[in-house]
């Protein structure tokens, strides 16, 4: 099979190392694609939100399966696009794919399917703010209501920082959604879906401040672990069965049926597990460590959710022990960071490419917020911890910085769920 990746983060790179390991696999393609997955497919220039230069490409090269990695194509309706042309597609339409696209939407889709979320308004003009804001509290979620890469949530018990970050994105001419603050420990769970058929990967946590005990502002994701050690047996099961599938069903019944990586973001109560958001694809930087744990091959779970045949995928297999990631980022990450520096000790296993390019002289270089994502595997989470960071400690990047505590609070069994 050949296959073609769209994307350019550690994702993208993650996808395509998981697909390399599928006998299937005869060609990989990347595009944009970045220093690290030019390493191991025909790197190919794309912008990935035009769906005519995505159009050309594929006809181009001819793959069999393409893989749409971010949100961006397919809030844009690329995936559609390329299916019209009869080309095989792992992502949503367009249509399923304002799950992750609009905020709005998802909230009604999960009242339809009576599955539980934050309560949440929508603010559109500064004039309702205040009084909004008094509905809400002791802890404000301040939300950006357009595609924001995780960075325009705000979470905060200081109402003066909540409002001010409402204010921002108000003067900027963004929405904001007010949520209710979900109390309990977060999960996220990636399902390859297709129309009622669900399949749930292992789930897994992201670490989404920047800094070390959840310190600093809110990023796309600064490291994450599988599986979760204090995730009760079965909660899995629920989650599928409350959450997962009676959304995909909801999408069915609105004609709008969900094909690819449905991702549920939850915090699991004390009555249970309650929606934080839903994405539309692959998560970053979980997607790295859950794929570094996956036997199955993934060609074939990609191609069978792409081609209506999920319902045949047998059990999926998993490796033994714990996974973990740990994001380096580019100094000032995430405000806007500074890039062009030369990255040195990269040429190992495990290191996975974000934000990267090669100079014309050949060395490599940052070239964006998150740098790289640097994989550990472990028979536990504290040997894949330390694997992790034995790696990371042989990286250098000028000012980049990483969180110190991924996986942490888990391996010293300090995560519960309240009761
Ligand atoms: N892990 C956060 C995201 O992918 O949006």
């Amino acid at each position: 099979m050949r296959v073609l990746v769209i994307g350019s983060g550690a994702r993208e790179h993650a996808l395509l190392l998981a697909l390399r390991r599928d006998p299937s696999v005869t060609s990989l393609m990347c595009a944009p694609g970045n220093a690290g997955t030019a390493e191991i497919a025909e790197q190919h220039d794309v912008d990935a939100a035009s769906s005519d230069d995505v159009v050309a490409l594929v006809r181009e090269l001819a793959p069999d399966l393409v893989v749409i990695g971010p949100e961006v194509p397919l809030v844009l309706g690329v995936a559609d696009a390329v299916r019209k042309i009869g080309v095989p597609c792992f992502g949503p339409s367009a249509a399923a794919a304002q799950i992750e696209g609009s905020k709005a939407f998802a909230k009604d889709v999960m009242a339809a399917a009576g599955v539980r979320t934050a309560h949440a308004e929508i603010v559109d003009t500064p004039a309702n703010l205040d009084a909004a804001l008094d509905r809400f509290g002791p802890t404000w979620v301040v939300k950006d209501d357009r595609l924001a890469g995780g960075k325009g949530v705000v979470v905060s018990s200081d109402r003066a920082i909540a409002r001010d970050h409402a204010a921002e994105l108000l003067e900027k001419g963004h929405p904001v959604l007010l949520e209710s603050f979900l109390d309990g420990p977060e999960v996220s769970l990636f399902c390859l879906v297709d129309g009622e058929d669900v399949v749930a990967l292992l789930p897994a946590q992201d670490h989404k401040r920047v800094g070390d005990n959840d310190s600093g502002p809110n990023t796309g994701g600064m490291g994450a672990y599988t599986p979760l050690p204090w995730l009760p047996d079965g909660m899995v099961t629920q989650i599928v069965d409350e959450v997962v599938k009676p959304v995909a069903r909801e999408m069915v019944a609105r004609g709008c049926p969900f094909s690819g990586l449905l991702y549920a973001g939850l915090a699991i109560g004390a009555n249970g597990p309650a929606v934080v958001e839903f994405n539309c694809r692959f998560g970053d930087p979980e997607t790295q460590v859950v794929l570094e744990m996956l036997e199955t091959p993934l060609a074939g779970l990609l191609y069978a959710t792409a081609t209506g045949a999920l319902g045949d995928a047998g059990p999926l297999t998993w490796k033994d022990g714990s996974a973990v990631t740990v994001v380096v980022a580019a100094e000032n990450y995430p405000g806007t960071p500074r890039t062009g520096d030369v990255i040195t000790g990269a040429e190992i296993d495990g290191v996975l490419h974000a934000g990267t390019t090669r100079r014309s002289d050949g060395a490599l270089v940052s070239a964006g917020g998150r740098v790289l994502s640097i994989i550990g595997h472990g028979a536990d989470l504290a040997s894949a911890r330390a694997d992790a960071y034995r790696k990371v400690d042989q990286i250098h990047l000028a000012g980049s910085h990483y969180r110190t505590d991924i996986g942490r609070a888990a391996a010293e069994g300090q995560i519960s769920i309240p009761s």
